[in-house]
């Protein structure tokens, strides 16, 4: 069958099974690898991507489902060369070690922002729970959302200085 749907602002049109999943189609398709796969059960939300602009995971979504909607990946988030504050965040304070559910968790945290722009620890907490990261503890992903919500418009001369390992903890 075929699918048209935009990805990041482009439209794309492909010849797919009616069975491939949308993090198939990103990633096999169109060669999105951004977007991870990792448990195919719904359970680690490493495959976050947004569709309408909600978060979604991508491997409980037929890539059929996708037709006509907006998807945006974590490809998407830099504009122009710029990265999102929440990718800065993430790289100054320590927000990933393998980045294996750094993806799904930028395009988690920006959703979120995007809709509360000061959140709580608890709130980012409460956002994120549907994924998994094996490797930090959550704290500095947190953290680097934090950052994220206290530099909308990205850092300042003041903060162009990454955080030290010693001010993440
Ligand atoms: Fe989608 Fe794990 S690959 S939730
Ligand atoms: Fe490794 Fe989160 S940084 S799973």
């Amino acid at each position: 069958m075929q699918v048209t749907m935009t990805v990041n602002g482009e439209s794309v049109t492909r010849e797919v099974e009616g069975r491939m999943l949308l993090v198939h189609f990103l990633r096999d398709e169109l060669g999105l690898t951004g977007t991870h796969w990792g448990c195919d059960t719904s359970n680690c939300g490493t495959c976050v991507t947004w569709m309408d602009g909600e978060p979604v995971k991508s491997c409980t979504v037929l890539a059929a489902m996708a037709g006509g909607r907006e998807v945006r990946t974590v490809e998407g988030l830099e504009k122009d060369g710029v990265l999102d504050p929440v990718q800065e965040g993430f790289m100054r304070c320590h927000g990933l070690q393998c980045g294996f559910c750094t993806p799904g968790m930028m395009l988690t945290a920006r959703a979120l922002l995007d809709r509360n722009p000061h959140p709580t620890e608890q709130e980012i907490r409460e956002a994120i729970s549907g994924q998994i990261c094996r490797c930090t503890g959550y704290t500095t992903i947190v953290r680097s959302i934090l950052w994220a919500a206290e530099h909308p418009d990205g850092p300042t001369p003041a903060a162009a200085e990454p955080e030290t390992a010693g001010s993440a903890s």
